[in-house]
């Protein structure tokens, strides 16, 4: 009777704590969660303050490093048409290898087709969205016989109409560097 009383009114007997009342162990407990609760909160907090500082700092460090695409920099694909338009005028009016050029400039549609062809390729080889669908270097110049000499002139036709457009040294470098790649497929002498 005694013990049924003692544990209807809070008693656990048997257990370490049994003198606690269960209420006012309920409450201690309670207490030392809502404790708890509170720390790990204010814990879960500051991490995430910090870890989401830190992942501020490295998207600047990421952003800083990262560089836009040649394309982006030469200024996109307006820019660079009115880079190729420049270009062909140059090219067009160079005795040095105009010749080349005769059967095309008497032709508009071939003309634009070139023009077409050699923009998409330089917005292509600068990252940029757009896809070079004409021929291959190797198949595009077959049979022309270009020297050295001619391709070097041409490059510099090309560098006359970068600079006309105030394009910086490093893109005008990047742009020939990629060009440049493709010699061994256009000389022929
Ligand atoms: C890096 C240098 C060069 C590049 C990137 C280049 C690019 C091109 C491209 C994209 C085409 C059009 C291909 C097609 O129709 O599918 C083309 C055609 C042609 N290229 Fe070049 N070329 C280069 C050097 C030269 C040189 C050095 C010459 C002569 C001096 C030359 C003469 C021609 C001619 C005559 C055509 C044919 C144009 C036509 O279809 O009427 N190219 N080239």
């Amino acid at each position: 009777m005694l013990a049924q009383k003692r544990t209807g009114t809070g008693f656990r007997p048997g257990t370490k704590s049994s003198r606690i009342p269960t209420l006012l162990r309920y409450h201690i407990e309670k207490g030392a969660c809502l404790q708890m609760c509170k720390t790990m909160i204010v814990v879960s907090v500051a991490l995430a303050l910090i870890l989401s500082s830190f992942s501020t700092v490295f998207a600047q460090e990421g952003e800083k490093v990262r560089t836009p695409s040649l394309y982006k920099r030469l200024g996109g694909k307006k820019a660079i048409t009115a880079v190729v338009n420049e270009f062909i005028s140059v090219v067009v009016a160079d005795t040095r290898i105009n010749k080349f050029f005769a059967d095309t400039a008497k032709d508009p549609k071939r003309v634009e087709k070139l023009r077409k062809n050699l923009v998409d390729q330089i917005c292509a080889a600068g990252g940029g969205p757009c896809k070079y669908k004409g021929k291959d270097m190797k198949t595009a110049h077959m049979g022309m016989g270009i020297t050295e000499a001619d391709f070097n002139a041409l490059v510099e036709d090309l560098v006359k109409a970068l600079d006309k457009f105030n394009v910086g040294e490093t893109e005008k470098n990047e742009l020939l560097g990629a060009l440049g790649a493709m010699k061994g497929d256009i000389v022929e002498k």
